[in-house]
C-alpha cells in the first residue's frame, strides 16, 4: 500500500501535493516525493523518512509548477531510501511516474530493458514502468502507456507526467485504488478520497482497467484500448475523518475488510503460473542448504507468535521437520538448544517489537541461520536477520492485528510447500492441490465478509458476558488461540482458548449455564472428536457458536448457532475461519463501547522489554 496524488491547474502544484500526501500517510510512511513541472522540466525531490522530512526539504526551496505528481511509499521491492522513493523517471529525466502496487514481472521486463541500454538507479519494480514510457514514445505520451500496460503484470494505480505533453497527467489502474477529484479549471488525482476532500467532493472512482487523461479542463475515461468510458460523478459526502478510514468507523474494521487484497498482494509473484510450485527470489535455498537444517525455532510475539503455531503445523505436515515455536521473552531467556544446524524464523508485523529482536539476536550468536517474516521493509528485525520475506499487507494501523496475521499465514504456508520442495516431503499433486487452495482464499474470505449480520447479532447478544471460551483440535485450536486474544485485547472480556481435548482435564469445571463457547470445527481429521468435545460443553449448558465449513449440516444438531465458512483445503481454513473470530471480537467491543482502534494499556509497537 503506497498513497499517490497528482494535480493538475492553475495554481501551483506543490502545496497540493504535499496537503494530499498528508491526508495519505496512513497508507505508507517510509519514504516521500514529488515531481513538478516548471515549465521546461520535471524537478522530482525525494526523501526517505516520514513525510515531515520531504516537507522540510520543499518548505525553504519548494518545486514551482502547476502540473505535478506525489507518492507516500510502503516499501514492497527495495529497502526505504532516497533513491528507492518515488517519483521514478527514466534516463532522460523526461517522464516521471508513481505507483501503488507490485509489478510481478518487473526483474523480467528490467533485463530486456539494460538489453537495449537503459540504466536504473533504484531496486525498485516500479522504475521499470518509466523506462518503458520513455522506450515506447514515438511522439504520442498515451499510445506509449498504452503500450506499457499491455506489457506490465500485477497490481497498480499508475500515475504519469512527461515534459514532452506538459498538458495532462495519465493515470490508471488495476486491483488498486485510484480517483479522480473534479474541479473547477483544475483536476486531481489520488489514491484515496482523503487526498482530495478539502478541494472536491465530486470524484470519478476508476475501476479496474481504466485509464484516465487527466487536463486542467476535462477529465477522458476511457478502456486500455482507448474506447471511451461515461463514468457517473460519485458526490463525496463524508467526514474527512471518516474518508481517511474509507468510510469505515474503525480502521481495525477497515483492516479486516482490506485482507482479501493483503492475501492477494502476498501471493502475488510467488505462485508459479503452472500451480507447480512456490516462487521465493529473495530465498533463492537449495536443496544442500535446507538439508542442513535440523531444526526451525519460531520466534514471535502475540499474534505473530500464533501465527508461528500455525506454521509449525505446516512445516511439519509439509515439510516434515522439527519445530518449535517460542514467544519471544521467553525463548531468549530458557537457554535454548539452537546452532548452525537451526533455521530460527523470526515473525513480527511490526519488524520493531524488542523481544522478537532480541531473539533473533540471540539466535544469530548462537550460530542459527535466521529469517525474518516480516511486513515492514528496512525494519529493524528485516536489517538484522539474514533472510527476509516481506508479507504484503500494507501498513496496519489498528492495535489489534488481523491482516497482518492472515498475510502471516499465507507466508508461512507457501515457505513450507518450497521447503517442502527441496526436501522432496510433498507430492506435486499435492503442491498443486495446495496452490489452488491459495488462490481461492482472497475470494473465499471476501465471501465471508459480505455477510457479517449474524456475527453482528451474537456478538450483541453475548458482548456483556464476562467470560468466553475458545475451543478447537489442530489447526483449529491455533485459530481459537488467536480468536481468544482478539476478544481479550479490543473488548476487555476475558477468554480463554483451549485445545477441545484438554477441557477435560480441568477447565471444564468453569463451564457453566450460559457461557458463551465458540467452537471451531473445520478440521476433518478430528471432526468426529471435536463434536464429542462439543456435546460435553452442552452438556453443562453452555452456548455454543460453531465454526465450521459450508455444506456441513451436521453441525447444526450439535451447537446453538453456526457460523459457516467456504469450504476450503484444511491447511488453508485458518486462514478463513479467523475472520469471524475478529469480526467477533470487533463488533463485541463495539457493543460495549470500548476504543476499537486504541485498546487501554496497549501499543501498536512494543520496542520495550
Ligand atoms: C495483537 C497484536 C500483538 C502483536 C505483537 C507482536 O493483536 O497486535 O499481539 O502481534 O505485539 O507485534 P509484531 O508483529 O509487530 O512483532
Amino acid at each position: 500500500m503506497c498513497g499517490i496524488v497528482g494535480y493538475i491547474g492553475p495554481k501551483q502544484a506543490a502545496p497540493f501535493l504535499i496537503e494530499g500526501l498528508t491526508k495519505l500517510e496512513y497508507r505508507g510512511y517510509d519514504s516521500a516525493g514529488i515531481a513538478v513541472f516548471d515549465g521546461k522540466e520535471i524537478n522530482v525531490e525525494k526523501s526517505v523518512g516520514r513525510l515531515g522530512v520531504l516537507k522540510k526539504k520543499v518548505e525553504s526551496d519548494s518545486p514551482i509548477g502547476c502540473i505535478g505528481i506525489g507518492h507516500t511509499r510502503w516499501a514492497t521491492h527495495g529497502r526505504p531510501s532516497d533513491v528507492n522513493s518515488h517519483p521514478h523517471t527514466d534516463c532522460s529525466g523526461k517522464f516521471v511516474v508513481v505507483h501503488n502496487g507490485i509489478i510481478e514481472n518487473y526483474l523480467h521486463l528490467k533485463e530486456k530493458l539494460i538489453t537495449k541500454g537503459h540504466v536504473f538507479s533504484s531496486e525498485t519494480d516500479t522504475e521499470v514502468v518509466a523506462h518503458l514510457v520513455e522506450e515506447y514514445y514515438e511522439g504520442d505520451f498515451e499510445a506509449a502507456v498504452r503500450k506499457v500496460l499491455t506489457e506490465i503484470e500485477g497490481s497498480y494505480a499508475l500515475v504519469f507526467m512527461t515534459e514532452h505533453e506538459p498538458d495532462k497527467i495519465i493515470c490508471t489502474k488495476q486491483d488498486n485504488p485510484l480517483v479522480i477529484g473534479l474541479g473547477n479549471g483544475e483536476n486531481f488525482v489520488a489514491s484515496d478520497i482523503p487526498a482530495i476532500i478539502s478541494r472536491t467532493r465530486k470524484t470519478y472512482i476508476l475501476s479496474d482497467g481504466e485509464m484516465a487523461i487527466v487536463t486542467k479542463d476535462s477529465v477522458w475515461v476511457m478502456n486500455r484500448q482507448g474506447v471511451p468510458i461515461t463514468k457517473k460523478v460519485f458526490e463525496v459526502n463524508w467526514d474527512a475523518e471518516a474518508a481517511e478510514k474509507g468510510g469505515y468507523e474503525h480502521f481495525m474494521i477497515k483492516e479486516i475488510y482490506e485482507q482479501p487484497k493483503a492475501v492477494r498482494e502476498t501471493m502475488s509473484g510467488r505462485l508459479a503460473k503452472d500451480d507447480s510450485h512456490i516462487i521465493f527470489d529473495e530465498l533463492k535455498w537449495t536443496p544442500e542448504e535446507v538439508a542442513g537444517i535440523n531444526k526451525i525455532a519460531i520466534v514471535a510475539c502475540g499474534t505473530a507468535y500464533h501465527a508461528g503455531i500455525v506454521g509449525k503445523y505446516y512445516l511439519e505436515n509439509l515439510a516434515r521437520i522439527p519445530v518449535e515455536v517460542d514467544v519471544a521473552s521467553e525463548f531468549r531467556y530458557r537457554s535454548p538448544l539452537v546452532d548452525d544446524k537451526t533455521l530460527v524464523i523470526v515473525i513480527s508485523q511490526s519488524g520493531e517489537t524488542l523481544d522478537t529482536l532480541a531473539g533473533l539476536k540471540e539466535a544469530k550468536r548462537l550460530g542459527a541461520r535466521t529469517l525474518a517474516i516480516t511486513n515492514v521493509v528496512g525494519s529493524s528485525i528485516a536489517r538484522e536477520a539474514d533472510h527476509v520475506i516481506y508479507t504484503w499487507a500494507g501498513p496496519e494501523i489498528a492495535v489489534a492485528s488481523t491482516k497482518a496475521y492472515t498475510t502471516q499465514l499465507v507466508t508461512l504456508c507457501m515457505l513450507s510447500i518450497y521447503v517442502a520442495a527441496l526436501r522432496e516431503t510433498l507430492a506435486a499433486a499435492k503442491v498443486k492441490e495446495l496452490i489452488q487452495g491459495l488462490r481461492d482464499l482472497p475470494a473465499q474470505a471476501h465471501e465471508i465478509l459480505e455477510d457479517v449480520e449474524p456475527i453482528k447479532t451474537f456478538a450483541q447478544q453475548y458482548g456483556f458476558n464476562e467470560d468466553v471460551f475458545f475451543i478447537g483440535r489442530a489447526l483449529d485450536y491455533c485459530v481459537a488461540l488467536e480468536g481468544s486474544l482478539k476478544l481479550k485485547e479490543i473488548s476487555y472480556i476475558h477468554a480463554e482458548a483451549y485445545a477441545a481435548g484438554e477441557l477435560k482435564h480441568g477447565t471444564l469445571a468453569l463451564i457453566i449455564e450460559g457461557v458463551p463457547v465458540i467452537a471451531l470445527a473445520t478440521q476433518p481429521d478430528v471432526y468426529e472428536k471435536m463434536l464429542s468435545n462439543i456435546k460435553e460443553v452442552k452438556a453443562r449448558d453452555a452456548v455454543v457458536i460453531g465454526i465450521a465449513m459450508k455444506g456441513d449440516d451436521h453441525i447444526r444438531n450439535y451447537v446453538d448457532h453456526a457460523i459457516y465458512i467456504p469450504d476450503a483445503h484444511k491447511y488453508l481454513a485458518p486462514l478463513l475461519a479467523v475472520i469471524p473470530l475478529q469480526l467477533l471480537a470487533y463488533y463485541a467491543a463495539i457493543t460495549r463501547g470500548c476504543d476499537v482502534d486504541k485498546p487501554r494499556n496497549l501499543a501498536k509497537s512494543v520496542t520495550v522489554e
